[in-house]
């Protein structure tokens, strides 16, 4: 079935015949992005961090020399600084935040992701949202957690009248319900997120989203479920259909008009440090000292605070 074919018609007719129709809905690939083309697809985002992190965001000349972010033909490192001591009354912590040039509505995006950054006070994410006027282009953050603490959490923040079910079809445990403020879903796998990710080799996170759901998956690498054929090899074309129940489910009911609620979102990328998040919740992650002091003190054992990103492929 081509997917000119609208889904809500599909449905009427379904709800007609009262027959559960499958929705095959083939997406074709329109952007790869490998190596040096993050280079080329994504801005540095070095304005001040607005969730008060221990942070200092550099921009592209500056991230490129200090070696923060490197590019292969097969890889693309985001990196924070792990040499310097910090100056407490200084900037924090040297780190990225990159954001795509191009915005996405309908889409679907997969991210082979080899390694994310790891370490008390260490907040990274991958997410997609609208910046003007946030909340109300909507936000999903796709990778994200703090402090080591697996497993990833998937979030979806809109204006305020969106709230989820916390019945779903998803595999993953719903936490918050409502948009306004956060709604969330852990996933259920323990190597979604933090050292038992990178220890097992990373793997793939996936997103669909349409006008009236929004879907997340995650596969990882060895073990587990084992991620589709054309998640795992770079493909023309991906078939969602075929890629089971999602983690995370967030979709259109009466409590939320989800078409509403998300406008163009662009893709970021970033590690942030302690702030409004990993830093509330430092001491309750079982790290030692406190959050900024434990940043400022620490070089090479961030070391490992790092992704190391495959390829981000983009279907429409
Ligand atoms: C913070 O980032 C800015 C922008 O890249 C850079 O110019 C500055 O040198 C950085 N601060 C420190 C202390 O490295
Ligand atoms: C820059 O980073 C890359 C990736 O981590 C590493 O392979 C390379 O050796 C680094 N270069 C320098 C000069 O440190
Ligand atoms: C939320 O719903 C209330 C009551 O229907 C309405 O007054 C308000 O404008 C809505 N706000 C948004 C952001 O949709
Ligand atoms: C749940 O999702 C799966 C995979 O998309 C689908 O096959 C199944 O029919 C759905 N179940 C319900 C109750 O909607």
């Amino acid at each position: 079935m081509s997917r000119k074919l609208r889904p809500s018609i599909i449905a009427l007719l379904s709800l007609y015949l009262q027959v559960p129709f499958a929705i095959s809905v083939k997406y074709t690939l329109s952007e790869s992005i490998v190596g040096n083309a993050f280079y080329d697809k994504f801005t540095w985002f070095d304005i001040p961090d607005w969730n008060h992190g221990r942070v200092n965001y550099t921009d592209r000349e500056t991230s490129r020399r200090l070696n923060l972010t490197y590019a292969s033909s097969d890889t693309f490192i985001l990196r924070s600084d792990f040499t310097t001591v910090l100056d407490p009354a200084g900037p924090g912590r040297n780190s990225v935040r990159i954001i795509s040039k191009q915005t996405y509505t309908t889409h679907v995006a997969i991210f082979d992701v080899r390694h994310m950054p790891e370490g008390c006070g260490t907040w990274p994410a991958i997410w997609e949202t609208k910046q003007d006027g946030w909340p109300n282009g909507g936000e999903l953050d796709i990778v994200e957690g703090i402090n080591n603490q697996t497993p990833n959490l998937v979030s979806v923040h809109t204006s305020p009248n969106c709230t989820m079910p916390r019945d779903r079809n998803q595999t993953g445990t719903p936490a918050s319900l409502t948009c306004d403020g956060g709604c969330n879903v852990r996933m259920r796998s323990r190597e979604s997120f933090g050292p038992a990710f990178n220890a097992n080799g990373g793997g793939w996170f996936a997103v669909e989203r349409r006008p009236d759901f929004i879907k997340v998956w995650f596969w990882p690498r060895k073990g587990g479920v084992a991620a589709p054929r054309d998640v795992i090899s770079p493909g023309t074309s991906a078939t969602t259909e075929a890629w089971g129940i999602p983690d995370a489910l967030f979709a259109t009911t009466p409590s939320c008009d989800l078409a509403a609620k998300f406008r163009e979102n662009a893709i970021i990328i970033n590690l942030n440090f302690c702030g409004d998040w990993a830093g509330s919740q430092y001491g309750a992650s079982g790290c030692p000292s406190t959050c900024a002091n434990f940043v400022n003190t620490n070089t090479a054992y961030y070391w490992n605070a790092y992704f190391d990103i495959a390829s981000i492929r983009i279907y429409l």
